[in-house]
């Protein structure tokens, strides 16, 4: 008789889901493999290609046969290099125990909630947030506590919010400012006043900063200048740099923890791909940082296009990104019987006139769409026309024939 086993996976990985984003950005890759005209707003990566000076280091570090283990933390170069840039454009000074480079800067956000959070210990949250913290949360045993923000407050919460907020277990805080998905920038008036009110408290900041130099209209400053001691800041090439694919991650902070991460990352990956560490290198040790400049000034006309033609459609509310490159419409008054929530919306928008945009549900915000602006102008301009197509569609059914 044929034996059954019954195959249980671990209750912790039952409880998390796969990234909805990266899921929905796969699926319109496919369609448009296959010559479908899909216009994509799900990329949550620069489409500039990786500049030329880290392809050129790593493909010279390949033939000089750098291709083996480095240090767990990273080549000491590379670590150096990045914390002359973080000062460079943020302005705070690590040394060199205070930073660790990481496959990814996801594994640096894992790896540091690992290094902080016991089973049962609460992690602040703010909704809308980035789709991966829930769950990276519920990975390490933890518990999300979510503070809901509102475009009318600039996605932002207040401090007593935050303090009305934390219990006995409230170990960390996660910062994700410029946000990924609203493009909302915390004043550094705002960070000094939260870095104020739990100075004194046994809990730590995450900082996710890795948008941070991606800055349209007003000035940012790294959490880190006002509370150094208890922040772990998040940053890496990915975004800066147009460098995803190579997965290379950044994060600074107290001594303490980031050897804990380097614990972690010793008994899981070790250390980042040195081919990716070397291409990094390539960029981060560049003196006039052009690619930056020049990026984020294309952002920001692109930041400036897609918000005129948003504000165009009649019925859709949106907060003006100050950086990162998404911007997060509110679409709720489209929803209809049989268009109920943003996936359904996504989903039809994708069906009916082929244009990808993310549901709002995975950030915790129902009611609202992400679209990237990480897109030539032409995709730009052509996929708010089916939008708008759209959900004007959508008003007319609603309101019975009659366009509102
Ligand atoms: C807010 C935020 N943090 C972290 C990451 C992860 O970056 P990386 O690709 O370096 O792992 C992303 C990527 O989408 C992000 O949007």
């Amino acid at each position: 008789m044929q034996k059954i086993f019954i195959m249980t996976l671990s209750k912790r990985v039952q409880e998390i889901k796969p990234s909805p984003t990266l899921t929905l950005d796969a699926k319109a890759k496919e369609l448009i493999s296959k010559g479908e005209d899909i216009v994509s707003f799900g990329a949550g990566e620069p489409d500039f290609p990786t500049p030329q000076e880290a392809v050129e280091l790593a493909k010279k570090s390949m033939d000089e046969g750098k291709t083996k283990y480095t240090a767990v933390d990273g080549i000491p170069e590379l670590k150096s290099a990045a914390l002359k840039r973080f000062e460079y454009f943020f302005g705070v000074k690590y040394n060199i125990d205070e930073v660790i480079i990481t496959p990814g800067a996801k594994m640096a956000i894992y790896e540091a909630l690992f290094s902080l959070v016991d089973e049962g210990d609460e992690v602040v949250i703010f909704s809308p947030y980035w789709v991966s913290y829930p769950d990276m949360i519920k990975m390490v045993g933890g518990v999300p506590r979510v503070i809901k923000t509102t475009p009318e407050r600039g996605f932002k919460p207040s401090v007593s919010e935050i303090l009305n907020n934390i219990t006995l277990r409230t170990k960390v805080i996660i910062l994700n400012y410029p946000s990924n998905p609203t493009g909302a920038v915390a004043e550094p008036e705002l960070f000094e006043e939260i870095a104020y009110a739990i100075k004194d408290r046994d809990i730590i900041v995450i900082s996710d900063e890795i948008y941070g130099t991606m800055i349209y209209d007003r000035r940012f400053e790294s959490f880190a200048k006002f509370l150094k001691e208890k922040t772990i800041v998040i940053w890496g090439v990915s975004k800066t740099y147009a460098m995803t694919g190579w997965r290379i991650g950044i994060a600074l902070g107290p001594e303490k923890i980031i050897s804990a991460m380097k614990k972690v990352q010793g008994q899981t990956t070790s250390n980042p791909t040195t081919t990716a560490q070397y291409a990094a290198l390539g960029i981060l040790k560049e003196e006039t940082q052009n690619f930056v400049k020049e990026t984020t000034q294309r952002f920001k006309e692109r930041r400036d296009l897609i918000f005129s033609l948003l504000a165009e459609i009649k019925g859709m509310r949106c907060f003006k990104p100050e950086g990162a490159f998404y911007v997060f419409p509110d679409i709720s008054s489209f929803l209809t019987d049989s268009v109920k929530t943003s996936d359904d919306l996504s989903a039809y928008l994708l069906q009916k006139k082929k244009v990808l945009v993310i549901p709002g549900s995975g950030f915790g915000a129902e009611g609202f769409i992400r679209l990237s602006f990480a897109l030539s102008e032409d995709k730009i301009k052509e996929g708010i026309r089916r939008i708008k197509e759209g959900l004007y569609e959508l008003a007319e059914q609603k309101n019975g024939g009659r366009q509102s």
